[in-house]
């Protein structure tokens, strides 16, 4: 069943949570919407899980909209979301409606995310009124790694919760759809999601979102750098794929591939 941004809203009103992976290509976006994903996120992290980056902040739009345009064309049912990649919206509103309208105009998204509390206010207010369904993302925003210092969990203090909260709403108001919320306390999670009428979407959050998103590398097993604490791993596609890829070389050394039943 194709699924709308209007059923974040209505999953939520029905207590029923959204799922999220990201995808960066045609087959593990059609891998992704045959398993019945709720929506894909072709998220910035395929600077560090596609192109092997140290972080996010190198990634071109023009690299992010080859991307979702794989991810679009394979997407049957699910919602697909372009990651507005560092610089893409920071400069100025302007900057942010050229840039977000491309996912959608040259590459079929259905909607943007972006990472950022208040200050973006104006920016989804003016997306949101230039018909650019708008995702949010606080608390841990990898963009402001350097700021941050590192991938570390947010909204440790009161005063730090208070402002996430804050932000949560003015967000909302500003009109969008969902909100990332990555790498805060459970508890904080679980108040921004009864306070808010829009949909929350935790990674690293607790259970007590309205949905959940992983990066889909982390949860098939095809990144190892590192893992961070709230990833859980269903599958490791790298150790079959190694061993399927020794086997061939194995029998191409050896002469027993090709066989008869592979030749003409
Ligand atoms: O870039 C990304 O994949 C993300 C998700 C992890 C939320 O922003």
């Amino acid at each position: 069943m194709k699924i709308t941004i209007q059923d974040f809203l209505k999953k939520k009103q029905q207590g029923q949570k959204i799922s999220m992976l990201t995808a960066y290509d045609y087959p593990f976006s059609q891998i992704v919407d045959e398993a019945g994903i709720d929506a894909i996120l072709v998220g910035d992290s395929l600077a560090m899980v596609v192109q092997g980056l140290e972080n996010t902040l190198p990634v071109t739009m023009d690299e992010m909209i080859y991307h979702t345009k794989m991810v679009s064309r394979a997407a049957k049912n699910a919602v697909v979301i372009g990651d507005m990649p560092y610089l893409s919206y920071q400069v100025s509103v302007e900057d942010a409606v050229r840039n977000a309208g491309r996912f959608i105009k040259e590459a079929g998204a259905h909607a943007v995310k972006l990472e950022g509390g208040r200050e973006f206010a104006d920016t989804i207010r003016l997306l949101t009124k230039s018909e650019i369904p708008i995702m949010a993302h606080i608390g841990l925003t990898p963009q402001a790694i350097h700021r941050m210092g590192g991938y570390k969990v947010q909204g440790r203090t009161e005063d730090a919760q208070m402002r996430l909260l804050e932000d949560a709403k003015i967000l909302e108001d500003a009109g969008a759809f969902s909100i990332v919320l990555e790498a805060i306390p459970s508890g904080l999670a679980e108040r921004i999601t009864n306070e808010l009428t829009i949909s929350t979407i935790g990674i690293g959050a607790g259970p007590n979102c309205d949905g959940q998103i992983l990066v889909i590398h982390d949860v098939i097993g095809l990144f190892e750098r590192f893992v961070p604490k709230f990833v859980k791993r269903y599958a490791n596609l790298k150790e079959d794929a190694l061993k399927a890829i020794r086997q061939y070389k194995e029998e191409v050394e050896k002469g027993t591939f090709p066989g008869k039943e592979h030749s003409f």
